[in-house]
């Protein structure tokens, strides 16, 4: 990865690993980095490179697409998308080949013009359109919000590669080999599904639209624009797609705690200690005060229940189980079975807001609801063991 890769006929990687942002969208770590992955077909009459990278990763980039070109010019620049991790250089693109054309969708158009100043030279395709590139007939077709609503894909009819964009993408740089092949699924499965939870995941019903759209084609390879590049089993993504756009949880459960004195946590450990007693031992506990909310989405939107528990403070949801809920909410995750537990010493407050926001998730709700004086006394623990028990019989 550290020069430009051939991945099928006439076609390479151009991308570069990202191993010094320490968040994605200044929001989700990675602690593994990212790779922005761009490619370059290299047709007979003409040559197309396939998005470019972030800013920063300029020279890098370059010098790989330079590599593919073999001294020859750049005539197409397909713009998948056009958020900056993607985008970040088609300015300088254009400046080094003046005569380069833009290939996008109508959507594009605004936002080429808003980001680059850039209002000529863009070929607006729409589904099903095909460009020749010589020995390469390459194909379109828009995904709206599969990021944004600019996104689409591109399909060379010619290797059956489909170039996904953010479809199919994960979070980790390359470690080694670019391809499936060449990895371990344990190493990248995860971080796939982290990405897809946070990233993608709001946007499920589309998916399962684009799955639809997509299975049209006779694709070969999947080469998305972060992660790992499909090539030896393209079905083993597709159908991991497919699971988590349709919410098909896991028979395990996530039960995250917010507690400051370690009196919730215990109710917490209760619940756990119930649903291991219905016979599930897939459990993951996280304080919602250590854990990055990227994972406890992740793991919530891998299994088929989850319990929230949070003290009160100052008269609310305790701030970093307030900050797990307004993200679940955002992107809520459907087909879960969810418990809820308060604590409080005073005023009372925790629970109410995991109420509501029980009732907003229109999740099903298993009870009993628990909310704590206190400290749990042995009765409180005894109804958090029940709820957990509960819980795990409904995975079951
Ligand atoms: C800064 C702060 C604010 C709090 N605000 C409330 C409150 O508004 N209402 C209430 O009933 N308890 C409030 N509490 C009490 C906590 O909810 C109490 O610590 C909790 O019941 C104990 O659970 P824990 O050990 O899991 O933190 C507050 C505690 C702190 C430290
Ligand atoms: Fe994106
Ligand atoms: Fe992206």
């Amino acid at each position: 990865m550290y020069k430009a890769t051939q991945v099928n006929k006439d076609t390479w990687w151009v991308g570069v690993n990202d191993k010094e942002s320490d968040m994605f969208e200044s929001l989700w770590p990675l602690p593994q980095g990212v790779a922005y992955n761009a490619y370059a077909i290299i047709g007979s009459t003409a040559t197309a490179a396939i998005d470019t990278v972030k800013g920063p990763y300029h020279d890098e980039y370059y010098s790989k697409l330079l590599q593919a070109l073999n001294g020859r010019t750049l005539n197409y620049l397909v713009i998948n998308h056009m958020e900056p991790d993607h985008a970040g250089l088609i300015a300088q693109l254009k400046s080094k080949w003046p005569m380069l054309k833009f290939i996008g969708n109508a959507k594009t158009v605004p936002l080429l013009k808003g980001y680059h100043g850039i209002e000529h030279d863009v070929l607006t395709v729409k589904d099903g359109d095909t460009l020749d590139l010589g020995g390469h007939v390459l194909t379109f077709a828009t995904v709206p919000m599969l990021h944004w609503p600019e996104s689409m894909v591109t399909f060379d009819t010619t290797t059956g590669v489909l170039f996904s964009n953010d479809s199919f993408g994960g979070f980790g740089a390359h470690e080694g080999g670019l391809f499936d092949d060449q990895t371990v699924k344990a190493r990248w499965e995860d971080e796939m599904l982290r990405y897809y939870a946070c990233i993608v995941g709001k946007y499920s019903n589309i998916v399962q639209v684009a799955l639809k759209k997509l299975s049209a084609l006779k694709i070969q390879n999947i080469f998305p624009s972060h992660g790992v590049l499909f090539r030896k089993d393209i079905n083993q993504v597709i159908s991991l797609y497919d699971k988590w756009s349709k919410f098909e949880g896991e028979k395990g459960a996530v039960v995250v705690y917010g507690s400051m004195y370690g009196n919730t946590r215990r109710m917490a450990e209760a619940v756990c200690s119930g649903i291991n007693a219905a016979g599930v031992n897939e459990i993951s506990l996280y304080d919602a005060s250590r854990t990055d909310p990227s994972y406890i989405l992740r793991d919530i939107w891998k299994f088929k229940a989850f319990a929230l528990l949070s003290c009160t403070y100052n008269t609310l949801l305790y701030p970093p189980m307030e900050a797990i809920c307004s993200k679940l909410l955002n992107r809520m995750p459907k087909n879960k079975f969810l418990g809820i537990a308060g604590s409080y010493s005073w005023s009372k407050g925790a629970l109410t807001a995991l109420q509501d926001f029980a009732e907003k998730s229109k999740l099903t709700k298993i009870g009993p609801e628990v909310e704590v004086y206190t400290s749990p006394n042995a009765e409180d623990l005894q109804k958090c063991f029940e709820l957990g028990k509960n819980l795990g019989e409904a995975i079951l």
